[in-house]
């Protein structure tokens, strides 16, 4: 079976984690949280939203955030930006990195950002050139690229053409997010196939949440396929808002785990990721789903 040696976990919690909590986190917690996050040895963090804090109030402190956290040398900060406003703000707060968003579905567009995928793509034409212009990388994420809550199934065409849409904007980096959880094994690894075979000048990132089990499984097949980068969210936390019963992203954790148990290397402490996973437990003052924290909770952890 074909696995890569190394990969790059981009962590999402700050961004998709904390947007999904029912209560506002300070912004010192989220700060210490990134910085924590710095220091298990991740490298790329989507550390924030640059989006109207009317659609997310949870993240309604983004340039705080930004000029709180530290900036450890080859650590790549990013925020997620959903219109050419997120790109001037995240522009200004001075992120490395900006992921636009834009929804496979027509109507989980219009739910998550209010506009059709045509008028999205003109929006994020306008966010693209503003970056390119400034010297921002831009990459893109396709969500509900497995499969759409309102819409069904999602033809493989309907990621080709807003693929193209992207690439024609200079985007180089693409993330297929599996955001409300409907994807499976095969269907990530024959579209990754599919994907890597048609763009093989793009970087192609997954994004899995785990609302019915198939995360990690999912992510295995990604890396079978080739992928090399995948997201995942400290803890499991997580969850998009204009979703009907979101749940978590994978668990960094849980990731980790499964990579470095398949001499996968990732670069990050898996103990220091795990008590930081607790450590967040207690800011946000519930349990996480991950595994690996349910199974220290039970005290009956065993390495043998
Ligand atoms: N940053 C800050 N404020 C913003 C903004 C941005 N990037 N974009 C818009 N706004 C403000 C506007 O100024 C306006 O404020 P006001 O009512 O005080 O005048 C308000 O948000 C609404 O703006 P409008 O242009 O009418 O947008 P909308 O209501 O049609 O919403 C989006 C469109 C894209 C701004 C909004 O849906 C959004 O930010 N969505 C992001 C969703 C998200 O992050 N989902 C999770 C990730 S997948
Ligand atoms: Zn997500």
């Amino acid at each position: 079976m074909y696995l890569p040696s190394k990969i790059i976990v981009r962590e999402v919690g700050p961004r998709d984690g904390l947007q999904a909590e029912s209560c506002f986190v300070e912004t010192s917690r989220k700060v210490d949280l990134i910085n924590r996050l710095w220091e298990c040895g991740l490298k790329m963090i989507e550390s924030t939203s640059f989006v109207s804090p009317q659609a997310i109030p949870q993240l309604q402190d983004a340039e705080a955030v930004i000029a709180g956290i530290n900036r450890p040398p080859g650590s790549t900060v990013s925020a997620l930006v959903g219109n050419a406003r997120g790109v001037e703000r995240a522009l200004k707060a001075g992120v490395d990195e900006v992921q636009v968003v834009i929804s496979a579905s027509e109507a989980h567009n219009r739910r998550n950002v209010k506009m059709s995928i045509e008028e999205s793509l003109r929006q994020l034409e306008q966010a693209a050139e503003k970056a390119w212009s400034s010297g921002l990388v831009i990459r893109a994420a396709i969500a509900t690229a497995f499969g759409c809550p309102f819409e069904g199934r999602i033809t493989y065409s309907r990621i080709q053409e807003m693929t193209k849409a992207l690439q024609a904007m200079g985007i180089k980096q693409i993330t297929l997010a599996d955001t409300a959880g409907l994807g499976n094994p095969l269907q990530v690894y024959s579209l990754v196939n599919s994907f890597r075979d048609d763009f093989p000048e793009l970087e192609v990132a997954l994004h899995f949440h785990d609302t019915r089990g198939l995360g990690l499984a999912n992510s295995l097949a990604g890396l079978q396929a080739g992928v090399t980068v995948l997201e995942a969210s400290v803890g499991g936390m997580g969850g998009c808002p204009f979703i009907p019963q979101a749940t978590g992203n994978i668990a960094t954790e849980d990731l980790v785990f499964m990579c470095e148990s398949m001499d996968i290397a990732t670069g990050v402490d898996l103990d220091r990721l795990l008590e930081t996973a607790k450590w967040l437990e207690e800011v946000l003052g519930h349990a996480l789903p991950g595994r690996l924290l349910q199974l220290q909770r039970t005290g009956k952890v065993c390495n043998c």
